[in-house]
């Protein structure tokens, strides 16, 4: 196939996308995200049209041509660091289309196969072709215009220097009337600085700057927890519980280790059971200690049976298919109103869980909130209305999935590289499950997809 313009062959296995097969042959930008072919992170162009390569069989691309971003922009090899940007690369930075930049890379090939087919498109055209690419964090508005901007310099147009609007309120004003008052005169909303009336203005503080690593990112340059790999690498896998609620009978590896290039299998009997609290974003950490890193019993359909260490993906998926376990099923509760009813299935009933408000009615946390004199304030009241609210669980959707890569470096440290927000939290979290000082664990946070 032709990838970027230079021939070039690549062995792929047979059921392998290619998504797989060009990451592993080091074309990092292409970002892996739900491999189901719903966000779009891994588009790259073939024959010039955008497409999901998670979605397509490598073998299947014999023959074409692949363009990835790594090929939109020239990079000279005497000047690294002063790549030629395409003007598409270009615009994303200067509109501030660019976030985390996850899905950047697919963002800017999609509006590339617009532009070329079509030079001059309206926003309705460009929202409805980059529609396939989901982006997590910067919303669609300066996208659009980003491609606007793109179309107009690759027309041959004079742009003008991009300028966000910079407004300072007036004492009377909010951020929000200001907001309105544009509104009333654009439909969509520019890039806005907006400064209290009592800040001074200064040259450089409160100004809007372009994104420092926004070139990186506009090259889907190597940015990402996942985008190296190590020599000798070995690859995780998780047997994970079909049941609800159900307790291991019986669980025999035997099948799994014996198989060559499986490395290690473990569960809840080859590692110590240290308690941990799941909610570790603050210190001291807020109840319950209810988790182990792996039990003899499951609690939820995907909770962590066993895991596996491999040579490479598809053995350590085929070791999993290796072990046998034999579940005793119990009876489980999917309903948070049912399961606080009187004989409700208890969900942690092993005695070394603390710091659960109400166990036999599976009510784990409760916040009690009370600001002021509450009776006076409502025998004051015209109007006292009394609710019961509801809310749903939230995914945060990041596209970029949850992803590390351990090594030891040459000190004797374990190092951790994480698609997290807070390493300091991990590392005093993972310390104790591990049996490490903390000292000897090192995080490193790169990059990450969807969040800052
Ligand atoms: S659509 Fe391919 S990774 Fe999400
Ligand atoms: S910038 Fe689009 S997913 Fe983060």
């Amino acid at each position: 196939m032709t990838i970027n313009g230079e021939e070039k062959t690549l062995t792929v296995r047979r059921s392998e996308s290619l998504l797989d097969a060009l990451r592993r042959a080091s074309y990092t930008s292409v970002r892996h995200g739900c491999k189901t072919g719903d966000c779009g992170a891994c588009t790259v162009l073939l024959d010039g049209q955008p497409i999901h390569s998670c979605m397509l069989p490598a073998v299947q691309a014999e023959g074409h041509a692949i363009t990835t971003i790594e090929g939109l922009s020239h990079v000279a090899a005497e000047k690294p660091a002063l790549p030629q940007l395409h003007p598409i690369q270009r615009a994303f930075i200067e509109t501030g289309a660019i976030q985390c930049g996850y899905c950047s890379p697919a963002q800017m090939l999609t509006a590339k196969a617009l532009l070329d087919r079509n030079p001059n498109p309206t926003e309705e055209e460009i929202r409805a072709a980059m529609s396939g690419v989901l982006c997590r964090c910067t919303g669609y508005v300066k996208i659009v215009k980003a491609v606007e901007r793109a179309a107009a310099i690759m027309r041959g147009e004079e742009v003008p220097p991009f300028a966000p609007i910079e407004a300072t309120l007036s004492p009377d004003d909010s951020p929000a009337d200001l907001l309105a008052r544009w509104r009333e005169q654009k439909d969509s909303i520019p890039t806005m600085v907006i400064s209290p009336p009592e800040i001074e203005p200064l040259e450089r503080v409160g100004k809007p700057q372009m994104k420092v690593d926004g070139v990186k990112l506009a090259l889907g340059r190597p940015a990402y927890t996942d985008d190296i790999k190590l020599e000798g690498m070995l690859y995780g896998a998780l047997l994970t519980s079909p049941y609800a609620h159900a307790r291991i009978k019986r669980i025999d590896t035997t099948k799994a280790r014996e198989l060559p290039g499986v490395h290690a299998v473990l569960t809840y009997k080859d590692i110590p059971r240290v308690k941990y609290a799941s909610g570790g974003q603050s210190f001291p950490q807020p109840p319950p200690y209810d988790q182990v890193s792996l039990d003899d019993k499951v609690r939820y359909v995907g909770d962590r049976v066993a895991i596996v260490a491999a040579e490479t993906p598809e053995l350590a998926r085929r070791a999993l298919r290796l072990i046998e376990v034999e579940y005793e099923v119990l009876p489980h509760v999917l309903d948070p109103q049912e399961a606080m009813q009187d004989g409700a299935p208890v969900i942690h009933d092993e005695p070394d869980t603390e710091g659960i408000y109400d166990r036999q009615r599976n009510i784990v946390h409760h916040i009690d909130v009370e600001v002021g004199d509450r009776e006076a304030m409502w025998a004051k009241a015209t109007h006292v209305f009394e609710g019961e609210y509801r809310t749903s669980q939230q995914q945060q959707a990041h596209i970029e999935p949850h992803v590390c890569i351990t090594y030891w470096d040459p000190d004797g440290r374990l190092v951790v590289r994480s698609s997290t927000q807070v390493p300091y939290h991990i590392r005093r979290m993972l310390a104790p499950l591990i049996g490490l000082p903390i000292k000897q664990i090192r995080v490193i946070k790169p990059r990450i997809g969807g969040g800052f």
